[in-house]
């Protein structure tokens, strides 16, 4: 009884958890206009940012869930909560770039699943 409620909690958990997809080249490439001399290394640090910043106060968001224009507002309204509540700079300037920069190039990449 105790077992298989834990079972439900869990696979109610694991789907509700974002999947994030692994960047690929192909994914810099449509943003070299936008983000000249980006690479896929700098992609995926953004990746790592975003994943251990982003679930620190709430599960993580689908890049694909808002626009360019709301994630430009959001993310750094995010980063401000979260340098004001520990009481110091946690994300940088240039981290948060990096993190906007991942989600905004997987949000136009339209195949990040929920
Ligand atoms: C310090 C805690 C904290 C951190 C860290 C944090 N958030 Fe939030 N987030 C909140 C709270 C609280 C709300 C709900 C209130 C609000 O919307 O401001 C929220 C709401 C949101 C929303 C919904 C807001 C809307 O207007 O639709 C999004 C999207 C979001 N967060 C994304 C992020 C991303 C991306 C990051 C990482 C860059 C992040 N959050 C990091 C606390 C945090």
């Amino acid at each position: 009884m105790k077992k298989s409620f834990i079972l439900i909690l869990l696979t109610i958990f694991t789907a509700c958890t974002v999947k994030l997809m692994p960047p690929a080249q192909s994914d810099v490439d449509r943003v070299s206009a936008k983000y000249p001399g980006y690479n896929l290394n700098e992609l995926n640090e953004g990746k790592a940012l975003f994943e251990q910043t982003c679930k620190r106060c709430h599960r993580l968001k689908n890049p694909a869930s808002r626009n360019e224009d709301k994630w430009t507002k959001i993310v750094p309204s995010m980063i401000n909560k979260l340098n004001k509540k520990e009481g110091k700079v946690v994300i940088d300037d240039k981290q948060q770039e990096s993190i906007l920069r991942y989600i905004i190039t997987m949000n136009s990449a339209g195949k990040s699943t929920m």
